[in-house]
């Protein structure tokens, strides 16, 4: 029998929950570049928010986002997706829907909201 080949998207989800983007105590202090690397942002964002065919562009969000609405987005981004019709009609272009981060802290979630608005 052939082993099951796990299709990239699942595998890249599977990865995701497995790191988990738990901070390490014993680890230099989180940064906005430091969570955007662990929570693997860039798998589908590209290393410095140029999109890919995972996921849209983050350069010149502040065309569309504050800081404060981006931190409730990262906890809940389906909820924000499906009442803004920018965003609905951007998600069919992707394999995959945006993850919730909601394993961050509030906190967390500003620095990385700080990082990508400085995209
Ligand atoms: C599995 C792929 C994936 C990962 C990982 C991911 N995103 Fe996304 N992201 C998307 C997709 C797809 C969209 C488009 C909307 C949707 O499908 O929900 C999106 C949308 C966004 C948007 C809105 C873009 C706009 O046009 O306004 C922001 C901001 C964002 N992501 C930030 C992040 C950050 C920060 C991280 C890491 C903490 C991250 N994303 C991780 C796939 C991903």
């Amino acid at each position: 029998m052939k082993p099951v080949a796990l299709a990239p998207p699942l595998l890249l989800a599977l990865s995701l929950l497995a790191c988990g983007g738990g901070a390490d105590p014993d680890a230099a202090p989180a940064t906005g570049a430091s969570l955007y690397q662990v929570n693997a942002c860039y798998a589908c964002h590209g290393r410095g928010g140029e999109g890919s065919s995972m996921g849209p562009s983050l350069l010149d969000l502040e065309q569309h986002w504050t800081r404060d609405q981006l931190v409730e987005y990262l906890l809940e981004p389906q909820a924000f997706v499906q009442r803004d019709e920018r965003l609905r009609a951007q998600r069919n272009r992707y394999p995959q829907r945006m993850a919730s981060f909601k394993h961050l802290t509030d906190e967390e979630r500003g620095l990385v909201a700080d990082h990508v608005l400085g995209l």
